[in-house]
């Protein structure tokens, strides 16, 4: 390919990402968008010089188009999106994609189709929309040895907890109202009970650890069940709560990679991260602990993702026979992953018991009965039917002994519930 010729673009979705690619893609000359595949060609779009010659409702079109270089996926979920981009890399397109469940599920066969065809995947628009993280792993950072991550992957959930902390409200109200203002989906599933956070860490830490990790054992609690009552006593106690995708390393390289609520200490970076805002913040040798924050989603953050890697490989086209080896995927082996009943936390407990004396014994004798010590424990007040609600923060502990406790505690004739169980940060 001569250097001088025009990279054709061939664009598979044109919602909100796809519209923010389309009107930033425009000021560069050495790109063009030819066509443009969408679910519906009749709806009606503002989009400012798009020409509708040029859409089309069936994407395979653009994928078996022989003009097109790039094909730009931004349809999301497993199929088409799968075939269209496994039939585009045959055909000889280099893909760029946003679409983390395909690749968290699927990765390892695409990649290596794409490695059989001498084509790139690139998804820096999959893991925290505007934020770049997946080619500063891959590059700038790719001689550390990277230890830990811990980050807010998902700006649905953040702005709900947001809310929630800022206004007192229930999870419930708060969802209602971010539907109505278009911030969290209609079926709201995937962000409140962190599928998407999953997806997002189990590519992060797939290219931080240079291993694959099966996203099937990425354990994932959501937000569903925070009570406005948890966030308070985590205020009070010097923490607030977010939806933390964590992923690390042990000296034995096993892998412990999850999503869950996690108290995160006030003064912590995760702690500042507030609404729609994502933040990842990764540990490594030789480069210490770094935070990157900005937006997680959105039309033309995430836009600036996908027209990065766009560009990345238009200027490359036609130079050399093998396009950026450093953004391929390399690593073969799978990662050995820890269960979340073999991890050890700390943990908020929110108990609620009769108003009687010797509760609070009671509490901390079935607590070290099962190897658990208490950092901290206060009864935060007393219900209208005389039950006493009480907050327990432990000490290190193994996930399995804290759940046989939760067991012994709701077992006891005293005890009506373990109404929250949530981890604690233990770092900043
Ligand atoms: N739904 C995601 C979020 C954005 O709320 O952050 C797309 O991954």
């Amino acid at each position: 390919m001569e250097n001088n010729k025009k990279i054709k673009i061939g664009l598979i979705g044109l919602g909100t990402v796809g519209s923010g690619v389309f009107k930033t893609l425009g000021g560069f000359d050495h790109v063009e968008i030819v066509k443009i595949a969408v679910k519906n060609k009749n709806k009606k779009r503002d989009i400012e010089n798009l020409d509708e010659g040029i859409i089309t409702d069936n994407p395979y079109e653009i994928v078996n188009d022989p003009s097109i270089d790039i094909v730009v996926e931004l349809i999301g979920g497993i199929e088409p999106a799968f075939d269209l981009i496994k039939t585009a890399i045959s055909n000889g397109k280099h893909i760029v994609t946003a679409n983390k469940e395909l690749l968290a599920k699927h990765g390892e066969e695409l990649f290596r189709h794409a490695e059989a065809h001498n084509r790139v995947v690139l998804y820096e628009a999959a893991v925290a929309g505007g934020i770049p993280i997946i080619t500063p792993v891959k590059t700038i950072l790719a001689g550390n040895n990277i230890t830990k991550i811990e980050a807010i992957l998902n700006g649905t959930t953040n702005y709900i907890l947001t809310k929630m902390d800022v206004e007192g409200a229930s999870y419930e109200d708060v969802l209602k109202e971010a539907q109505k203002l278009g911030y969290a989906e209609a079926d709201p599933t995937s962000d409140v009970e962190g599928y998407d956070s999953a997806y997002k860490i189990a590519i992060l830490s797939s290219i931080s650890f240079k291993k694959r990790i099966n996203i099937d054992n990425v354990y994932k609690e959501g937000i569903s069940k925070i009570k406005a009552q948890d966030i308070k006593a985590a205020n009070d106690l010097g923490y607030k709560i977010k939806l933390v995708a964590l992923a690390q390393i042990d000296k034995d390289e096993k892998v412990d990679v999850r999503v869950h609520p996690m108290l995160v200490s006030k003064d912590s970076i995760l702690a500042h991260i507030d609404y729609v805002k994502n933040a990842i913040k990764l540990e490594g040798y030789p480069v210490g602990s770094i935070a990157l924050s900005g937006a997680g989603a959105g039309e033309f953050p995430t836009a600036s993702s996908v027209i990065g890697d766009i560009l990345g490989i238009a200027d490359e086209l036609g130079t050399t026979d093998y396009l950026l080896p450093m953004m391929r995927c390399k690593h073969k082996e799978s990662a050995q992953m820890i269960n979340i009943m073999d991890t050890v936390n700390k943990y908020y407990l929110s108990i609620n018991a009769k108003n009687e004396k010797g509760v609070i014994g009671k509490i901390g004798a079935i607590c070290a009965e099962n190897n658990i010590s208490l950092a901290s424990i206060v009864q935060r007040g007393v219900e209208e039917n005389n039950t006493a609600d009480i907050a327990v923060i432990t000490e290190m502990a193994l996930e399995r002994d804290v759940r046989k406790t939760i067991d012994m505690l709701e077992a006891d004739e005293s005890i009506n519930t373990v109404a929250s169980l949530i981890r604690v940060q233990t770092d900043k």
